[in-house]
C-alpha cells in the first residue's frame, strides 16, 4: 500500500526526532512492503522565516490531503517576541483547529527497563505505570476569546476565556470512554468544578455520556488534587479525561513520571482516521542542534500514526517492540540515564532501534 504522510520537522529539536522517525517507518516500509510518500511542509518558527506566517496555506492543504500528519515541535525563543496570531505556536493551533482534531491521547507509560529513570520511589511506582490522557484539543481558553483592555482594575488588563459547549464535552468524553472500554474500565474526570462555570457544565456532560458506559468506573477529581495524586499514587489512575489546559500541564506532569518527557507521544484525532501525530515535548532549545534530543518520544508517535491513522497495527507493535529491546539493552539518551547505562545521542539512538528492526 501507499500512504501519504505529511511530515512537519518545525524548530529546535524537531528537525532531529523527526530524521530518526522517518529512518524507523523507512525501514518499516521496507520490511513490510509499505510505501510511505512523506511530504515535508512547513510550519512553525522556520515557516515565519521562510514564508513570512507560521501556517502557510499549502501546509494546511497538504495535511488536509493526507493520510496523516508527523510534526517534530515549533517555537523557540527567536520568534518569542512576535505576537500571539503570528508566532510559530500558532501554527499547531491552527492546524488542529483546521483538522478538527479535537482529541488528544497522550499515553504515559513506564517501560519496565525505565523504573530507575523514574524520580518516584519503587514502592510508588509498583509493577509500573500506565496512564492514558485524554485532552480535549480545540476548544477551552486556547481557543476563547481574549484581548486586552485598557479598563482594567489597575491598569492595562488582558483576557483569556474558557468556555465549554454540550457538544465539545460529549465528544471528547465518548473517546475517553471509548478508550477506557479496552483498557482498566476506569476514567477520572479531572476538572476545577468547585470554582469554574465551565468545569461544572464540563462535568454534567460527562456524567451523562458515563450513562451509556456503565461497565466503566467514573471518578471525578479537582485538578490541584490530580497534580499531587500523580505524584502521590499513579497506580490509581487508566484513562485521565480533562480540557486543553489542564491536559496540558498534567501530561507534561504525567511524562516525567515515565522517566522524561522525551518518551511521551501523542495523537490528534478527529472524525475520520486522518491524525496528526507528535511528541507532547516542545523544540527544546536548550539542547538543540547537539545531538542530545530523546527521539523516542516522537518515533513512538510515528508508531501510534501507523496505528490509528494506517491501520497498520502489526507495524506499530513491531516499532514499540523495539523501542523497548533497545531500553532492556540499557541505551540511554542523556534525559533518561542512569548510572551503568550506555549514553547514546539522538542518531546512535534512531540507529539502534533501526538495527533492532533489521534483527527482526
Ligand atoms: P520543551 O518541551 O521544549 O522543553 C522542556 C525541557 O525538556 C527542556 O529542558 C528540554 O531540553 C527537555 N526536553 C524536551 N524534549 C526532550 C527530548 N526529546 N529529549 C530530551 N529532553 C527533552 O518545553 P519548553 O522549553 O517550555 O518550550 C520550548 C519551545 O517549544 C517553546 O517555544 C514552546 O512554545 C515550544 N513547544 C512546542 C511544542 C510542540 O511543538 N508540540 C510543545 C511544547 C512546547
Ligand atoms: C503541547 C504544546 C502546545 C500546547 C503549545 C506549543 C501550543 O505545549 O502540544 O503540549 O499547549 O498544546
Ligand atoms: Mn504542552
Amino acid at each position: 500500500m501507499r500512504y501519504n504522510v505529511a511530515v512537519i520537522p518545525g524548530d529546535g529539536i524537531g528537525p532531529e526526532v523527526i530524521e530518526e522517525s522517518l529512518l524507523v517507518l523507512k525501514k518499516i516500509g521496507e520490511i513490510y512492503n509499505h510505501e510511505f510518500n512523506f511530504q515535508e511542509v512547513l510550519a512553525g518558527g522556520i515557516a515565519i522565516d521562510k514564508t513570512g506566517e507560521p501556517l502557510p496555506k499549502e501546509t494546511i492543504e497538504l495535511c488536509k490531503s493526507s493520510d496523516a500528519v508527523l510534526l517534530g515541535a515549533v517555537g523557540g525563543p527567536k520568534w518569542d517576541g512576535l505576537s500571539g496570531e503570528k508566532r510559530p505556536e500558532k501554527a499547531l493551533l491552527g492546524l488542529r483547529s483546521a483538522l478538527g482534531l479535537y482529541a488528544n491521547i497522550r499515553p504515559a507509560v513506564l517501560h519496565r527497563a525505565l523504573k530507575e529513570a523514574s524520580p518516584l520511589r519503587s514502592d510508588i511506582v509498583g509493577e509500573g505505570i500506565d496512564i492514558c490522557v485524554v485532552r480535549e484539543l480545540i476548544g477551552g481558553i486556547y481557543f476563547g476569546e481574549r484581548g486586552r483592555s485598557v479598563k482594567g482594575k489597575m491598569g492595562e488588563a488582558a483576557y483569556d476565556t474558557e468556555a465549554y459547549s454540550v457538544g465539545e464535552v460529549e465528544r471528547i468524553a465518548k473517546t475517553a470512554f471509548q478508550i477506557a472500554r479496552k483498557r482498566s474500565k476506569k476514567v477520572t474526570n479531572i476538572d476545577k468544578a468547585n470554582v469554574l462555570e465551565s468545569s461544572r457544565l464540563w462535568r454534567s456532560v460527562v456524567e451523562k455520556v458515563a450513562k451509556d458506559y456503565p461497565d466503566v468506573v467514573l471518578e471525578h477529581m479537582y485538578v490541584d488534587n490530580a497534580a499531587m495524586q500523580l505524584i502521590r499514587n499513579p497506580q490509581q489512575f487508566d484513562v485521565i479525561v480533562t480540557t486543553n489546559m489542564f491536559g496540558d500541564i498534567l501530561s507534561d506532569e504525567a511524562s516525567m513520571i515515565t522517566g522524561s518527557i522525551g518518551m511521551l507521544p501523542s495523537a490528534s484525532l478527529g472524525e475520520g482516521s486522518m491524525g496528526m501525530y507528535e511528541p507532547i515535548h516542545g523544540s527544546a532549545p536548550d539542547i538543540a542542534g547537539r545531538n542530545m534530543a530523546n527521539p523516542i518520544a516522537t518515533i513512538l508517535s510515528s508508531a501510534m500514526m501507523l496505528r490509528l491513522s494506517l491501520n497498520l497495527e502489526e507495524e506499530a507493535k513491531t516499532i514499540e517492540d523495539a523501542v523497548t529491546r533497545v531500553l532492556e539493552k540499557d541505551y540511554r539518551t542523556s534525559d533518561i540515564m542512569n548510572s551503568g547505562m550506555k549514553p547514546v545521542g539522538t542518531k546512535e539512538m534512531g540507529k539502534l532501534i533501526v538495527t533492532e528492526l533489521e534483527s527482526l
